[in-house]
């Protein structure tokens, strides 16, 4: 029997006339704890399927990261992070005490411009923005030293090295032309040649890789890096005999590599996630339909939209704002992660939050008992999406036998909105049977810091690497 249940007390003294057709929210979003084991059942199946040589729905992506720091990782590395909606440039300096370093970085937004051109018009605008950062911060490199940089590119990417990687696909609303299926490496450095910036590309990563390097640097119980954000992903380290598409590559028996899942994909192929016809609309009206079928359930990206569907469909059955002139509520994506964290934080009696948010986003002001309602679909929606989150992070314990670990998490959904991590914690007690009373046996901590901090690591690393390959060559 699951412990798991759903909070309708927000709906305490709301006339029936608004509640009475709630149920079949219910039973579109409530997932009890068999059926979340049925999903993380076919979810390791699916991980395992990624590893061989003919692969699956969800890439499995080889990183090339072998190894963790020591600790001992020394000098100064400016990072890029180009994931969703910022650009973040850093320059880390990473000190002898371990753990130390200093950081200064600036973000700037990626503007839906720069996400639809093509592909010379993005890198420019990074290289561009680089630029700047430099210019107020100077390294104090000659100008003939090239300074070493990393990049985190938060998207799917096949890699052959650490320092090169083919765009599998777009994700999260990108659609820039003219890089899919290319090397984005040699992209960003004709950029950078072309503004004349003398940095040296030395590792190309995912968020999920710096995020699992920055936090099991700080804490070495960490097996698995995560972000739940506008995306949604995990990475791991795998131990690379086990890995099928890795025969042939000559690597040392007990040689490990970073996995990064891009899990986000799983289920494209609708074999197991309980899809409801809002999953459907939002995906059939997405930019890519048939992919990250996963992501759009669980990621700050979709949930809003899947709110606001959630809302006009009570409307039409005559439930909801009825006096009201809804015509921006109408419009698509008008809701954003943000109000649902908003929603359910609001305590106050009159929700008065929640409602300076109707009026500012939609221009109407509902009924106190409305609001109820909506933040009770808010519960909703955002617990099933903590629960198919934990379905991941299962999978992945139980293909890799794991008991007991920390999952390092990092991501605007995880850290505005500590329902989320409760919700999420839950689940896992649900999926992995814990005793009760037993602590959070797999638990899940926030973590920052993947794209300055872990990108650094990750680019000493690749120095380090590349210093031994040359040393055993010579
Ligand atoms: C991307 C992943 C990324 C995740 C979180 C997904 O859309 O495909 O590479 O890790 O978002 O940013």
């Amino acid at each position: 029997m699951s412990s798991f249940r759903y909070r309708p007390e927000i709906l305490e003294g709301v006339p029936e006339r608004l509640t009475q057709n709630l149920k079949q929210f219910e039973d579109w979003f409530v997932l009890d704890a068999a059926e979340l084991k049925k999903i993380t059942d076919h979810f390791v199946a699916e991980l395992e399927k990624g590893l061989t040589k003919e692969g699956g729905n969800i890439p499995m992506n080889v990183t090339w990261v072998k190894s963790s720091p020591s600790g001992r990782e020394l000098g100064r590395f400016l990072t890029l992070d180009m994931g969703g909606t910022n650009l973040r440039v850093c320059d880390v300096t990473l000190s002898e005490q371990k753990g130390d370093f200093e950081q200064t970085q600036r973000k700037f937004k990626l503007p839906q411009e720069v996400k639809s051109g093509t592909g010379e018009e993005l890198w420019d605008f990074v290289a561009d923005r680089l630029k700047d950062f430099l210019e107020e911060n100077p390294t104090g490199a000659q100008d003939n030293t090239s300074v070493p940089l990393a990049l985190t590119f938060s998207f799917p990417v096949d890699q052959k090295n650490i320092r090169s990687g083919i765009l599998q696909r777009w994700t999260k609303k990108f659609e820039v032309s003219g890089v899919e299926g290319e090397d984005i490496v040699p992209q960003l450095e004709a950029a950078l040649a072309r503004k004349n910036i003398p940095v040296d590309v030395v590792a190309l990563i995912n968020d999920t890789t710096g995020t699992m390097i920055a936090s099991h640097y700080r804490d070495p119980q960490i097996k698995i890096g995560s972000i739940f954000s506008t995306g949604t992903n995990a990475a791991y380290m795998e131990e690379c005999r086990l890995v099928p598409k890795l025969e042939g590559y000559g690597l040392p028996e007990d040689a490990k590599v970073i996995i990064n899942t891009e899990y986000g994909a799983f289920d494209n192929d609708r074999q197991i996630l309980p899809f409801t016809p809002f999953d459907h609309q939002i995906d059939s009206e997405s930019l890519r339909p048939g992919t990250q079928l996963y992501e759009k359930m669980v990621s700050g990206l979709y949930i809003g939209e899947m709110l606001r569907l959630v809302m006009v469909k009570l409307h039409e059955e005559g439930r909801l704002f009825q006096d009201k002139d809804i015509t921006r509520l109408r419009e698509s994506n008008v809701v954003d992660a943000t109000f649902l964290s908003i929603a359910e934080i609001d305590t106050s009696e009159g929700l008065d939050d929640m409602r300076k948010e109707f009026e500012g986003l939609f221009n109407f002001s509902p009924a106190v008992d409305e609001m109820k309602v909506c933040r009770y679909l808010t519960g909703l929606i955002a617990t099933r999406a903590a629960r198919l989150y934990a379905c991941g992070i299962a999978a992945i314990c139980k293909r890799n036998n794991i008991r007991e670990c920390h999952v390092g998490v990092d991501g605007s959904v995880f850290n505005k909105n500590s329902g989320f991590k409760d919700r999420a914690s839950q689940g896992l007690r649900d999926i992995l049977d814990w005793p009760v009373g037993e602590i959070d046996l797999i638990a899940l901590n926030a973590s920052e810091d993947g794209s300055g901090v872990g990108a650094a690591l990750a680019a000493s690393l690749a120095l380090k690497e590349a210093d031994q390959i040359k040393t055993t060559i010579l």
